[in-house]
């Protein structure tokens, strides 16, 4: 192995890559991981030297609290190349500082912006070829914290560790999404932990999750937990509904996730004259637009998922389907945000760094 020290990143390269055994064609979603992971400890109150390294399992104490209280949080970005062979990344920023407000709920360490975001531009720069050219190729990044402190007293840990690690990836759902109103089960509460893009969120989803799926529906739209007359997200996505000529979708709560995708598609939506309005949809208010025509699209927003139709719904038992369109806005919003995504129109936003 190759050892250097580069800006205060530690480098040990991988011997050999394993790119050449890689399908590209034929990837499912989060399962194939580049030849290299960031690692950076934090301990004794204080940030270590970050060190990109082959990836690989590593040792964790079985009383660190990551296991027993679920102290971890994550995020979702990309990673896309353009015709000249440069690598972007979509509104970077959002991501970091959404994690630091994670980790702050979480009682967890912030993460310096120099390892983050410095971490994350070496590591790409290594990880280069694993991002392939063309629309619909991305490079996935999960970058995550967990507590990795011993002991099962039930507080906060007093060690973590922060790490990347990046995943070729294609479309995160394969064929049509049908979903099931949450009639019972909750994503989150007001005073919870649903803004936080803690890991508990998404486990807490898949129980549901499951039973939606063994009545044939793929992912759950999430209602408000006190009355759930408010749809709030859909699975792991924001969620946005057409009703007539105007999209809407949930105001960001305690409760919402503050989606990176979610506020582009409301940006470009306003930029191009789409009408867009924030505000809550009751499930009542659905219903009776599915039931007179005026709803025309329901659709997920998300960065795995980048924006994902959903055909149609069920609630109190009644399936309903929404009608096939020759023009969707969902897919034109769609088509604008990909475009500044892989640099084939200008980004006027200044999103792609
Ligand atoms: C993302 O869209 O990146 C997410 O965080 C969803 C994830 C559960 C795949």
């Amino acid at each position: 192995m190759e050892l250097k020290t580069l800006n205060e990143i530690e480098i040990i390269s991988a011997p050999h890559s394993k790119i050449s055994e890689v399908d590209f064609e034929n990837l499912t979603f989060g399962n194939v991981f580049t030849d290299h992971m960031l690692v950076c400890d934090y301990v004794d109150g204080a940030w270590q030297k970050p060190v990109i390294e082959p990836y690989a399992p590593f040792m964790i104490d079985p009383s660190a609290k990551v296991f027993h209280y679920g102290q971890a949080i994550f995020e979702g970005m990309k990673a896309y190349k353009d015709e000249q062979d440069d690598v972007w990344l979509f509104r970077p920023d959002e991501n970091y500082h959404r994690f630091n407000k994670s980790a702050t709920r979480m009682a967890m360490p912030e993460v310096p912006e120099d390892v983050f975001l410095g971490g994350l531009h070496r590591l790409l720069e290594i990880e280069k070829e694993w991002v392939k050219k063309g629309k619909g190729n991305t490079l996935y990044i999960r970058p995550f914290m967990i507590a990795t402190g011993h002991g099962v007293i039930a507080a906060p840990s007093q060690e973590y560790r922060f790490m990347i690690i990046l995943s070729p990836a294609r479309a995160y759902y394969s064929g049509e999404v049908r979903v099931l109103i949450a009639e019972h089960f909750s994503r989150a509460a007001n005073g919870g932990i649903g803004a936080a893009k803690a890991a508990g969120n998404y486990s807490a989803q898949f129980y549901p999750t499951k039973l939606a799926n063994e009545q044939g529906f793929q992912q759950i739209i999430w209602t408000d937990d006190a009355t759930h007359t408010k749809l709030e997200e859909a699975g792991t996505m924001n969620v946005f509904f057409r009703i007539n000529d105007t999209i809407y979708t949930a105001p960001t709560s305690e409760r919402i996730l503050d989606g990176v995708t979610r506020k582009s598609v409301i940006e470009l939506a306003q930029r191009e004259n789409i009408k867009v309005e924030v505000r809550s949809v009751l499930v009542d208010e659905l219903v009776a637009a599915a039931k007179d025509g005026s709803l025309k699209e329901i659709f997920g927003a998300g960065t795995a998922a980048v924006i994902n139709p959903i055909v149609g719904f069920s609630y109190l038992g009644e399936y309903y389907e929404l009608p096939k369109l020759e023009n969707s806005v969902a897919l034109e919003i769609k088509e604008k945000l990909t475009n500044i995504q892989y640099k084939l129109a200008e980004d006027t936003f200044g999103w792609t760094v």
